[in-house]
């Protein structure tokens, strides 16, 4: 339920009753239980325009408000500021809506749009690192959202497969012989050992430098060879796809070198719309307020990351149709962007509009504060990180004799990994990121444990009570009305987050949500005695919709859920 523009609805009503022709500013959240539910604050701004006092302006409206849908009680305060409640039997029945329907009453939007989100992309040379953690974990929530909201999402991993470090990769392959599976077992030292030799042996050096060349123009032994390093290496990288939860399979792979035949035609399209110049040897665009040219093509005839991107664009927007281009990628290639999107937009490769966005994030720091890095220096691979949770999460569990051992690995790798997800979740993507075991692992505080431990613990109820719930919602105390409401604010968060691409909006929504559920039945017992059966009924039915908020909300995060903790 989109329960703001309901508001919005029922304001713009009193507005035209009371004969104000303007459109009335949004309502907010009201930001303390004593101002209501929501608030309206636009009387202020009206009073210039229309001069009046602003409380005259607020009388107006509220003489004109219905209060007996939507509504319920509304107050002027301060100077001019319209408190807003909403009416109980109103929320109950919204309530009731919402827990009736799979999709807990969010509507999939009137005119869905083609998204393509653009992450992981690791590069195939290496091992996947623990930078590329965040683009896959943030990517993966923000296409789990658009599906959800009903936009068709095309997710694209563009990985890094192209290069002239190939060469050097692939004679290095074809010199170890047969087994290329066990020798790319670990590829980080495959890299290192190929690199060795490049720089020990004249003769390998230029082998390597032959084989890019031989690649590029498409030979086919040096491109089956390459085909078998990829292949491989992808396979490393399923593996962590796999152990995340992520939906990224095969067929979302657009490469690098997909886009090898599109780099000379990007180049003489830039040409033709009068925007390349010739800058030592090398083809550039020069752009307004920007020192630094984007260059498409280096003297020696060969192409870059920018020219790659570039050809991705035109693909996106004119081969799929998108009309919103995402690119979650680190904020260090801010630049990078920002560039690139100029050019397609200035040259036409990108409608107008069409959206483009870099979904930027930070790094991943250690507790000191410093990026974050293996003992002896080195970078810490995805998997190893993957396992050390599971392996953590596994400490967590507290009455390990009620599991069997099959269950517990189960719990540990969804609580490790749910962790790990919703701790990089839940901060500001754009803030560096600092990589805490503890802090994530516990119990308390905005984590996914707690969010996972609230659904839990009314599972424990449904257990306990075991009947069949019917009966109506019925609003009793301010607790109970409170999460009521929070609980019909779920649609506009999740749309909000959409909109900004970000997910530790929903992660916000989810502890305030739980943390309130808590309160409410410390305060509020559902299975005591003495309870009596309509108000046990009621708080059932909160307590469920609470619960299937939960594990919905979690589900777009890509974190599952145990019915016992
Ligand atoms: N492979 C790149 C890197 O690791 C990320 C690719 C991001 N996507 C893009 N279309 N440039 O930095």
């Amino acid at each position: 339920m989109k329960l703001k523009s309901q508001l919005n609805n029922v304001i713009k009503d009193a507005f035209i009753k009371a004969g104000i022709e303007h459109t009335p500013m949004a309502v907010s959240e009201a930001t303390k239980p004593e101002f209501g539910d929501y608030q309206f604050n636009g009387a202020m701004a009206l009073s210039k325009k229309l001069g009046l006092n602003p409380r005259e302006i607020a009388q107006n409206i509220v003489n004109h408000l219905d209060l007996t849908g939507v509504l319920s009680k509304a107050e002027i305060a301060g100077p001019g500021f319209i408190n807003l409640w909403l009416n109980p039997l109103w929320i109950a029945s919204q309530c009731q809506v919402a827990l009736r329907d799979e999709r807990l009453n969010v509507s999939t939007r009137e005119n869905p749009i083609k998204v393509v989100v653009d992450y992981s992309g690791p590069n195939m040379a290496k091992q996947m690192h623990v930078g590329h953690l965040r683009s896959t974990i943030i990517g993966d929530t923000l296409a789990n959202l658009l599906t959800f909201l009903g936009d068709e999402v095309i997710r694209q991993n563009h990985i890094g497969d192209w290069g002239t470090q190939f060469g050097m990769l692939i004679a290095y392959l074809e010199e170890t012989g047969e087994d290329a599976s066990v020798s790319l077992k670990d590829l980080e030292q495959f890299y290192k050992d190929a690199k060795g030799r490049f720089d020990a042996d004249a003769a390998f050096a230029d082998k390597a430098r032959e084989y890019v060349v031989k690649i590029q123009s498409g030979d086919t032994h040096c491109l089956q060879l390459w085909q078998k390093f990829i292949d491989i290496s992808l396979g490393h990288c399923e593996e962590v796809y796999e152990k995340l939860g992520v939906n990224l399979t095969r067929d979302d792979v657009r490469a690098e070198s997909f886009y090898n035949d599109d780099l000379a035609k990007v180049v003489s399209d830039l040409q033709i719309a009068g925007k390349l110049e010739e800058s030592d040897g090398a083809q550039c665009v020069f752009l307004e307020d920007d020192e630094v040219p984007v260059i498409v093509q280096k003297g020696d005839g060969g192409y870059l990351y920018a020219t790659t991107d570039l050809a991705a664009l035109r693909y996106r927007a004119q081969v799929l149709g998108a009309k919103r281009i995402s690119y979650v990628v680190d904020a260090r290639q801010a630049g990078h962007f920002k560039q690139v999107f100029t050019v397609a937009k200035t040259s036409g490769f990108v409608p107008e509009d069409v959206k483009l966005e870099h979904i930027a994030f930070g790094t991943m720091m250690d507790k000191g504060g410093k990026p974050f890095k293996t003992r002896d220096g080195g970078t810490v691979k995805l998997i190893d990180l993957l396992d050390e949770a599971v392996v953590k999460a596994k400490e967590t569990i507290n009455n390990k004799e009620a599991y069997s051992s099959e269950e517990i690995d189960s719990l540990a790798k969804i609580i490790g990994i749910g962790a790990v997800k919703y701790a990089d979740l839940a901060i500001n993507r754009e803030s560096n990121y600092i990589f805490n075991w503890d802090k994530m692992l516990s119990f308390e505080g905005n984590t996914s444990l707690y969010m996972q431990y609230g659904y839990a613990r009314i599972q424990s109820i449904f257990r306990k009570f075991d009947g069949k719930i019917d009966g109506e919602i019925i609003i009793g105390d301010d607790l109970e009305r409170r999460l009521a409401v929070m609980l019909l604010r779920f649609e506009d968060v999740l749309n909000r987050a959409a909109e900004d691409a970000s997910p530790n909006q929903i992660t916000t929504y989810l502890y305030e949500l739980v943390t309130l559920f808590m309160r409410f039945y410390e305060q509020n017992p559902i299975l005591k005695e003495g309870v009596d059966i309509h108000t046990k009924m009621s708080r059932l039915q909160l307590a469920d919709l609470t619960a299937k908020t939960i594990k919905q909300g979690l589900d777009i995060l890509g974190i599952q859920v145990v019915d016992k903790l």
